[in-house]
């Protein structure tokens, strides 16, 4: 058996439904298993790899109305591979893609095109192809697997952001474990809408995890700084308060996206000890200032929200989020107190971000700022006024 075919028939076994993160457009590549009926030079078994790239119109995330591009490559065992290009268009569970497509290898290379109807169920595709090129037409079927994959900048964070030792933050990332029923009131939204709420949510999910691995740290640090017991205490209840809110965000965001999610952190080494300057910094910073931040666009989301268990979590989340704050300026007292003039000193050059200058993350698309207030969510501007106003 051709090595690079055992390579992709491993690949697939390991991806099978599950690691992938969410992206929107959603870029999609998948291990593809190619059988062709005739008696032309592809005739037989061949397995490959595709990529699509596409867009979600209407309807729901796995069996909506998506468009979008399609790239696929394949490879039989005498050493002849196919190309193809086209596009396809999907609604509820079966599509269509029309892609032109080329042989080459050890057999004269031959330009055909391919009309493929095909049936998809989550991460499994399964198309009936229908290729014509000079051997005439030839029948076939591919199977897919799919893989959706994708990335997320920075927003300003609601919880404390997880630095590594040179300041960069790190998020979790996301994996959809599967798909699950749209409960009330999330199924009778509009599909982009929904969408796009959720993934606000899941952005709040993945903060407020990170935020947990942040509190564990900084726990360390004021031990191993010396700091008062209870201080390290109020660290660790913390990253108890971010579980939960992870815990509680992420639900959220399952139930308007319709998917099981999980988060995974990165491994972020903690690097050297900081110095008390350092500490007192980042505590005005990330502390007092980031969560004093998120704790006004919770209280924000809470006073307005309809919508049950988005209320309930902002108002605790609103409530926990000035409790670290006033931790991160207790720290930044404690810090004073123990180091003296070269932490006042850091502390007076220490700037906040402009607040034109901070990512504030998802917005409500046009026309949806009333639905965004009824799921707890505050908008853009507000984000940058709570951020000024701390
Ligand atoms: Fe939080
Ligand atoms: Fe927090």
């Amino acid at each position: 058996m051709n090595r690079r075919l055992i390579a992709s028939t491993l690949g697939a076994s390991l991806l099978a439904p599950g690691a992938a993160a969410l992206a929107d457009p959603m870029i999609s590549p998948g291990i593809t298993f190619i059988g062709m009926g005739g008696d032309g030079p592809m005739s037989g078994f061949s397995a490959g790899a595709e990529l699509t790239v596409n867009h979600i119109t209407d309807g729901r995330l796995f069996d909506g109305v998506h468009y979008g591009g399609l790239l696929q490559f394949e490879l039989d065992f005498d050493g002849n591979f196919r190309l193809s290009a086209g596009g396809q268009a999907f609604g509820p569970f079966v599509g269509a893609e029309l892609a032109w497509t080329v042989r080459f290898g050890d057999a004269p290379t031959a330009n055909g095109v391919m009309l493929n109807p095909f049936f998809g169920l989550g991460y499994v595709n399964v198309a009936w192809r229908n290729l014509f090129d000079v051997d005439g037409y030839t029948p076939g079927a591919v199977v897919s697997l799919k893989v959706p994959v994708g990335d997320y900048g920075q927003i300003l964070p609601s919880g404390r952001p997880l630095r590594d030792a040179h300041g960069a933050a790190h998020k979790p990332r996301v994996v959809v474990l599967g798909r699950r029923p749209l409960p009330a009131p999330a199924a009778d939204l509009p599909m982009a809408s929904r969408v796009a709420l959720g993934r606000a949510w899941l952005e709040d999910a993945r903060d407020e995890h990170a935020a947990v691995d942040a509190f564990r740290k900084l726990a360390r640090q004021l031990a191993a700084r010396g700091a008062p017991r209870a201080l390290v205490r109020r660290a660790l209840r913390s990253a108890r308060d971010e579980a939960r809110h992870a815990r509680d965000c992420l639900n959220i965001a399952e139930a308007l996206l319709g998917l099981r999610l999980a988060l995974i952190s990165p491994p972020v080494p903690d690097g050297p000890l900081p110095n008390l300057p350092t500490m007192a910094v980042e505590s005005r910073l990330d502390g007092a200032l980031a969560e004093g931040a998120a704790a006004r666009v919770a209280a924000l989301g809470a006073r307005r929200a309809t919508v049950a268990p988005a209320q309930r979590l902002q108002a605790a989340i609103a409530r926990e989020e000035a409790g670290h704050a006033e931790l991160g300026r207790a720290i930044e007292r404690w810090a004073v107190e123990a180091g003296g003039a070269p932490v006042r000193a850091a502390l007076e050059k220490a700037a906040p971000a402009d607040p034109d200058a901070v990512d504030v993350g998802a917005v409500a698309p046009h026309g949806d700022e009333a639905l965004w207030r009824r799921w707890g969510r505050a908008s853009a501007s507000e984000r940058r006024d709570a951020w000024a106003a701390v």
